[in-house]
């Protein structure tokens, strides 16, 4: 019996070596399968990518193809050659119904995605930004400071920098886009729940009692986001009402489009938060970058009244730099595509590497350009000038091999599927970053104290978390004007 059940085991095994193993053929890119059969490099991937992809980089050059739990991903790391991906969808097209399903338990019809992204662009892009732009604006104004009424006796706050950024940006966010509801508190503290295991979800590597905290906080979820479905939205016309509305002409049920409706929270608000705790982070770090931001944002207080007037009437471009520095170091998005046929991938180098229809492609723009020493010196320090030039305008020009760049970072990723809310993001970090400078004095409570390191298992899911936060303390300040 015992021999029939090891012939058994020993048969399972070789088919699995056999089906899950392959040989490279000609022109193919360099193959790294890793040592355990079908899983290959998945579970180091899934620790530390970016730890992972820099080691197979500094092996293979920039281009190669590794075997995660059975499926094969091709990288591709020379930015001038990210084109030949991102510019035909035809061949390369975007497939994230695994992923939907494991993270949101979603399952959406096969929809137009150009019919999905013209609506997100008519809500996220030209006259209608002005109008969230304000409204933005003024949730911010009334959550920083009806929450901090306490520092208005001059005495000091304390919090850490990471809640204090997420909560009121995601609240904010939230209350912009999913209209009025006053259930901002409880939704941010569910989905910072979901969202501390979203990752794990993404990997399938949830334990058991984890399995169970992130299906009854999705659960949750759903249950708060119903009354936003249901109701339709106060305003005709907004943008969570026209989602439904176009969920509903694609044949989606309501269960489901509540299921969307959190798809579409994380994509809206996970992103903004970190990025402005790390911009916040690197300017108190920093005495001088922070000394030059607000000289800058200190003369259009005085000039305007309010943020958003005083944004959108005056250019800042320390604090633009600033950003697109904290940007680089901290954004790293993994643009993934589905090879949907066979083909030829002409690199900027001038090779030619054929691709396996079914395969994946990943671009990695956090290890280049955005990180690649190459292009940018010191790539791991943070210099709030980097993308300035003398006259104050935008330092554009990064050479690779000696050839201009057309990307030297890629916070928002590129081509076709670019950030639709890139405009928003933008406007609302910087009213965040403004509101927060001229309001309130904020330092670190260890004025000796490091930003905390990143969390590895975050590099590919959008904008880095750090791992810990880092302590402040701010108050009100006395020479505040009313705004
Ligand atoms: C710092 C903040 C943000 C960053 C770094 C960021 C980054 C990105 C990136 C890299 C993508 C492309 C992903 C891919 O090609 O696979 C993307 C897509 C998207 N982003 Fe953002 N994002 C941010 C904030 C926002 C905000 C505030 C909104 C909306 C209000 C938004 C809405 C979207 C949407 C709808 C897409 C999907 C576009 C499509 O597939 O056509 N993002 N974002």
């Amino acid at each position: 019996m015992l021999c029939i059940i090891l012939s058994v085991l020993i048969g399972l095994f070789t088919l699995v070596l056999l089906f899950s193993t392959r040989v490279r053929r000609q022109n193919e890119p360099p193959l790294d399968q890793g040592l355990l059969p079908w899983l290959g490099h998945a579970l180091t991937f899934g620790k530390d990518a970016a730890k992972f992809l820099a080691r197979m980089k500094e092996k293979h050059g920039d281009i190669f193809t590794v075997r995660l739990a059975g499926r094969y991903m091709t990288v591709l790391l020379d930015p001038a050659s990210y084109d030949a991906v991102l510019g035909d969808t035809a061949s390369f097209t975007q497939n994230r119904s695994q992923l939907l399903k494991s993270i949101f338990s979603l399952v959406l019809p096969d929809m137009q995605p150009s019919a999905e992204r013209t609506l997100m662009e008519q809500h996220f892009q030209g006259a209608s930004l002005s109008k969230l732009n304000g409204a933005m604006g003024a949730h911010l104004q009334s959550l920083l400071l009806s929450e901090h009424q306490g520092c208005r006796s001059a005495e000091w706050s304390q919090d850490g920098l990471f809640s204090f950024c997420y909560s009121l940006l995601f609240r904010a966010g939230y209350l912009t886009l999913f209209e009025g509801r006053d259930n901002d508190a409880a939704v941010y503290k569910e989905f910072r729940k979901f969202d501390g295991l979203l990752t794990k979800l993404a990997y399938r590597s949830l334990k058991g009692e984890e399995r169970q905290t992130a299906d009854s906080s999705r659960e949750r979820l759903w249950r708060l986001l119903t009354p936003v479905r249901t109701s339709g939205g106060s305003e005709s016309g907004s943008w969570q009402q026209n989602y439904c509305r176009f969920l509903r002409g694609e044949g989606v049920d309501e269960e489901t489009q509540t299921r969307a409706l959190l798809l579409q929270l994380w994509t809206t608000q996970c992103n903004a938060g970190p990025a402005a705790f790390w911009l916040l982070g690197f300017l108190l770090a920093h005495p001088a970058a922070m000394e030059a931001v607000k000289a800058e944002v200190g003369t259009l207080h005085h000039l305007t009244n309010g943020p958003v007037a005083a944004l959108q009437a005056h250019r800042t471009p320390v604090l633009d730099s600033a950003l697109a520095e904290t940007l680089r170091l901290t954004a790293a998005v993994m643009i993934n595509r589905e090879v949907a046929r066979a083909r030829t991938l002409a690199t900027a180098g001038g090779r030619e590497y054929h691709l396996r229809r079914g395969d994946r492609v990943c671009l990695f723009p956090f290890l280049s350009p955005q990180m690649d020493p190459e292009i940018h010196q010191d790539p791991q320090l943070f210099k709030y000038d980097r993308f300035l030039n003398e006259d104050m305008t935008v330092k554009d020009a990064f050479y690779r091999n000696e050839k201009r760049l057309k990307y030297y970072t890629m916070p928002w990723g590129a081509g076709r599927n670019v950030c639709v809310g890139k405009d928003f993001a933008v406007a609302s970090i910087k009213q965040f970053v403004f509101l927060v400078l001229t309001s309130l004095d904020v330092e670190l409570c260890d004025p000796e104290a490091k930003l905390p390191p990143v969390n590895p298992s975050r590099y590919g899911f959008g904008m880095l978390q750090p791992k810990g936060d880092l302590q402040i303390r701010y108050r009100l300040k006395r020479t505040q004007h009313r705004m």
